[in-house]
């Protein structure tokens, strides 16, 4: 028997629980790995608020995405994106359903080598936010040489799309709270405060103008700035208010009903991420590990809405 968190209910975190749960061998195509590390992200909670449907039959609710850990045992034909997966093998999976676990079974096709480089902690938040932030400057087609605003830029998301866009020459103007500028200044990009006034802020330090926007944070203040900075709608993605981005005539990336998920240039860019971050060219920050045990505390700092970096749970 290993131990999972599940949601028992639809709500805020006090309903999740840790229970038992026997988990079997690997068919073939599976792997089963032993987790070191879970990664935790604002769709984990989200998934159990409501506010994406409340199916009962979806109750209790395995949580997590994604993970790093050792691999315990292989089916048959267990071939990933970087070949045939072993026992022993140092991995992250991505994506990874159940990953709340202290181990959990996943197709052979998300398991992918962790850098030795990289901690258990950061591989296991690398992936959803790395992939995630792929897409969107692929979406907005932002090359070298171009100016982005990235709203939301000290998150999760926004720290990995920091690295990402700078590594092409990008100039990146993030937006962010006085607390994190530092830490962004540090990764290349040039913070400004969010609030009254933002579109002003952005004028000073862009007067020429900017060439493309990515919301990761859903706020009114971030699409608004991005329509009245931005020309082109086009060059213009939300990651967290697809109604919104829908309404407006932007790019709504991921999961939300109406959005583009994406799943072909996220699958491909996992392996390109562990060539990054296996040469020190982009980095995980992880903002706080909690045990396994304890992910309702980890939610409640997740939704509060202003972390920056990655909070991972350790089973
Ligand atoms: N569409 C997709 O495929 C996809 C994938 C991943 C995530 N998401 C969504 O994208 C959003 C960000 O995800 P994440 O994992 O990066 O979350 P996160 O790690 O919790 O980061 C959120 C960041 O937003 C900043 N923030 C808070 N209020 C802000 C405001 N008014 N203006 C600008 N920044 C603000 C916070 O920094 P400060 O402390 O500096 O305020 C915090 O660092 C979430 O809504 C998530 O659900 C979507």
């Amino acid at each position: 028997m290993v131990a999972k968190v599940v949601a028992t209910a639809f709500g805020g975190p006090e309903v999740l629980a840790v229970i038992d749960e026997e988990v079997g061998e690997p068919s073939a195509g599976q792997v089963l790995l032993e987790v070191r590390a879970a990664g935790t992200n604002p769709i984990d909670y989200k998934l159990y608020s409501g506010a994406r449907g409340k199916d009962p039959s979806s109750l209790p609710m395995s949580l997590g995405l994604e993970a790093s850990g050792v691999v315990l045992a292989v089916g048959d034909d267990a071939h990933g994106p970087a070949g045939a997966v072993q026992v022993g093998d140092e991995v992250i999976v991505f994506p990874a359903a159940g990953s709340y676990a202290e181990r959990v079974i996943v197709a052979a096709s998300s398991v992918v080598p962790k850098p030795p480089t990289l901690s258990f902690e950061e591989g296991a938040g690398l992936m959803l936010a790395g992939t995630t932030a792929v897409h969107a400057l692929r979406a907005v087609g932002v090359t070298g040489g171009e100016t982005l605003v990235l709203h939301g830029a000290s998150g999760g998301v926004g720290q990995l799309a920091v690295q990402l866009a700078v590594a092409q020459g990008v100039r990146v103007i993030g937006t962010a709270s006085e607390s994190a500028f530092a830490e962004l200044r540090r990764l290349g990009a040039e913070p400004v405060l969010y609030g009254a006034g933002l579109v002003e802020r952005i004028r000073e330090l862009a007067p020429d103008g900017l060439d493309a926007a990515i919301d990761s944070v859903g706020t009114d203040e971030a699409i608004d700035t991005s329509l009245e900075l931005v020309a082109d709608r086009r060059r213009i993605a939300t990651l967290a208010n697809t109604p919104r981005g829908l309404e407006v005539g932007i790019q709504a990336l991921g999961s939300a009903p109406g959005a583009d998920p994406g799943w072909e240039i996220r699958s491909q860019a996992r392996l390109e991420l562990v060539r990054l971050a296996e040469k020190g060219l982009i980095e995980v920050t992880v903002a706080a590990t909690y045990p396994l045990a304890q992910a309702a505390e980890a939610h409640r700092q997740l939704a509060a809405g202003h972390t920056h970096g990655k909070i991972i749970l350790i089973p």
